[in-house]
């Protein structure tokens, strides 16, 4: 019998947006007054994807996932261009998920039905809020309406395959809001919802405008109730919830691609400011890399030496270990000891971690160990703050 391939993921990052939302940190611009040129950009993806497969063209491709920005504003004919060659150098699997990002304007509901015939297989939809004044605040080009809208038309074309992101604790939003609007949105929603909460990311208009006090966001305490009444709103429409921000209502609409990276599993990044994380199949080191940050940068060392790869850096075996364990428990599932050893060379996780520190949050209801699988994993109350808990149990 053949050894089975190594799984293996391809992030693909599309740098541009039509709008630039108040809260956004993301690695994007807006799409430049000239327009895209679209040929360029793809023809740099499309080198920078043969250098960077090519070492890789014994494993198989487990998920593709086009980011960003808003990989909605590329050509559909693009995207099929990208999918297809990606799987002329390492095969996709026959149930490989490929999705896309993109927002809910009518320009880009348009083009829904060619990104299906390009190769995407599942559609993730970004909606944010469904309070008009909120959307214009933030400074995006689409309606609440028309955000449902999308979903309604996604839901058509990739049943059971779609997703949408919600964000809660805007400005002046109450619990009362908050609850009405959820309670639409899963009116609405397919087997999968991200729903977050509003992070204020250090240099962004969000973030001046609330230090210059011309924002006021719902107080901790009311943000806290707000995470709170989501889960159980989620939960008693049957999602699970599987990762921090994640729920789903199935096991099979579990996202493929982000349990990838949550499990320490390889990926490979294209695009401006795209992360990779892979072993060397010539050294057996761990890689982590990431492309140059600005586009036209990017696109010029591309064409010149074939990837826009900016640093290359080997994993350290301590880095490779508190980042299995800060991705593991963001999950429901947690992090099983055998993962943590296959990763530590052989340490088990009850020599790694803090484990008095450990014990106390088991004692709080926060972690839970978990004996016929030996896996640690964090409570429903330990998820809302789990990243107060990791700073403690790891060394
Ligand atoms: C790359 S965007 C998604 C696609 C598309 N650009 C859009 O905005 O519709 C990724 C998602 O991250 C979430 N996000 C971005 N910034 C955030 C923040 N500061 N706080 C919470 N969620 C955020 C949003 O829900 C957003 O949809
Ligand atoms: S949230 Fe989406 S549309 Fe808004 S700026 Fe960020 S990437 Fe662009």
């Amino acid at each position: 019998m053949a050894a089975a391939r190594v799984p293996l993921s391809l992030y693909v990052h599309w740098p541009y947006c039509s709008f630039l939302c108040k809260f956004c940190a993301f690695s994007k611009a807006r799409v430049p007054s000239q327009g895209v040129d679209h040929e360029r950009i793809t023809n740099a993806l499309i080198k920078e994807l043969r250098t960077s497969l090519a070492p890789h063209k014994d494993k198989e491709l487990r998920s593709i996932y086009f980011g960003g920005g808003t990989p909605s504003l590329a050509l559909p004919r693009n995207i099929g261009r990208i999918i297809d060659e990606a799987n002329k150098l390492v095969p996709l699997t026959a149930d490989a998920e490929v999705t896309l990002e993109s927002n809910p304007t009518l320009a880009e509901v348009a083009k829904m039905r060619d990104f299906k015939q390009a190769g995407v297989n599942r559609y993730s939809i970004g909606i944010q809020t469904l309070d008009d004044e909120s959307l214009r605040k933030m400074g995006r080009l689409h309606t609440g309406a028309e955000g449902l809208a999308a979903v309604d038309r996604a839901k058509t074309l990739f049943p059971g395959r779609v997703t949408f992101d919600m964000i809660f604790g805007f400005e002046s939003q109450t619990l009362r809001q908050w609850r009405t609007e959820l309670e639409t949105a899963l009116d609405h929603a397919d087997r999968h919802i991200s729903i977050y909460q509003l992070t204020v990311e250090p240099g962004t208009p969000l973030f001046r405008d609330q230090r210059a006090q011309r924002v006021v966001l719902p107080s901790d305490d009311v943000q806290a109730q707000m995470y709170e009444m989501t889960v159980a709103m989620c939960r008693a429409r049957g999602f699970r919830h599987y990762e921090v921000s994640s729920y789903a209502s199935h096991p099979s609409a579990e996202s493929m691609h982000n349990t990838g990276y949550w499990r320490g599993q390889q990926w490979v990044g294209i695009g401006p400011s795209a992360h990779s994380r892979f072993t060397d199949p010539a050294s057996g080191q761990r890689i982590s890399s990431v492309r140059i940050p600005d586009t036209r940068r990017w696109v010029q060392q591309c064409e010149s030496v074939g990837h826009g790869t900016g640093k290359e850096l080997a994993v350290g075996d301590a880095e490779a270990k508190q980042e299995a364990v800060v991705f593991g428990l963001r999950m429901q599932d947690g992090i099983s000891d055998q993962c943590f050893m296959g990763i530590s060379g052989g340490q088990p996780l009850a020599s790694y971690l803090c484990m008095d520190r450990v014990q106390y949050y088991i004692d709080e209801g926060h972690l839970l160990w978990h004996a016929p699988t030996a896996c640690l994993a964090p409570t429903e109350r330990g998820l809302q703050v789990i990243d107060t808990i990791l700073l403690e149990i790891i060394p």
